[in-house]
């Protein structure tokens, strides 16, 4: 596990989008996993600045995001179908065909999730996915309860989630989708590398049982302490739970909360 912590959002959005267009630098292929949320929107704009200034080419990568809710229409101004595009898609060159959302519509949904699979693996895997954090520590929509086996599929959301997205749905839970298609934990855990990111001091909590808590089903983000190549990055708020703990367990960490600009990857 490698933790960064950032002096803010925006910096941590800076980290984050260096380190993914590094990745696509490297390999021009690359299979990349997507979430949603707000956490991620500023890595999305740092994308989208680093490809108007021609420093990265999507037209070879194939994307694949971690779910959608069940039941909106891709043009419906909440799914994640149009958020990505509003978001992302409209402002780069990843080829239509090379993107993949759940769909939170086909007929039969069992079917969805299974060839939603499938397709990841004839992509050959996903080689870095990019995940928020909820504050009941879901990852995709795999709230607690999820089994570190689980793989696409359909879920119910916490009433927690249900809540936290009302913000989106005009404050109104009844609009707000209570069911949705996700990867499972064991989706996730297959990708070759894990970008976790998280900002604000509302998620310090959860970071701190994620990261250095018991790996349990009641926190599905636990589940991450057991990956390979896992690369936090936080904000100082996030990270506010956290220092004491890093430097007790040993853990690498880069603190560059404290600098001005800097940061590993300058
Ligand atoms: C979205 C997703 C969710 C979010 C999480 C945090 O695709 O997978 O797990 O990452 O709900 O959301 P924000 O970033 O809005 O706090």
């Amino acid at each position: 596990m490698n933790v960064i912590i950032a002096k803010n959002y925006d910096e941590l959005s800076r980290q984050a989008a260096q380190l993914v267009a590094q990745k696509i630098k490297n390999n021009p292929k690359l299979v990349l996993g997507l979430a949603t949320g707000s956490t991620p929107v500023g890595l999305y704009q740092g994308l989208i600045e680093l490809f108007k200034q021609k420093k990265i080419d999507f037209q070879k990568i194939t994307t694949f995001n971690l779910d959608e809710y069940v039941g909106l229409a891709p043009d419906h101004p909440q799914s994640y179908h149009f958020f990505m595009q509003k978001n992302l898609f409209d402002h780069v060159n990843v080829p239509k065909e090379r993107v993949f959302i759940p769909n939170g519509q086909a007929p039969d949904l069992e079917k969805e999730c299974i060839s939603y699979e499938q397709n990841i693996q004839k992509q050959g895997g996903i080689d870095i996915q990019i995940l928020g954090i909820g504050r009941d520590g879901h990852i995709g929509f795999n709230e607690p309860g999820s089994s570190i086996d689980s793989r696409t599929r359909v879920v119910s959301l916490d009433v927690m989630t249900v809540n936290d997205n009302a913000r989106f749905f005009q404050q109104d839970i009844s609009l707000v989708p209570k069911q949705a298609v996700t990867m499972g934990i064991a989706t996730i855990l297959a990708a070759k590398e894990c970008l976790l990111l998280a900002n604000g001091a509302h998620k310090a909590d959860i970071i701190l049982q994620t990261l250095y808590g018991p790996i349990t089903e009641s926190i599905p983000a636990s589940f991450l302490q057991k990956h390979e190549n896992l690369t936090v990055i936080l904000d100082k708020e996030a990270a506010g739970k956290l220092s004491e703990n890093l430097k007790s367990r040993g853990i690498r960490y880069e603190d560059y909360s404290q600098k001005t600009g800097g940061g590993p990857l300058g």
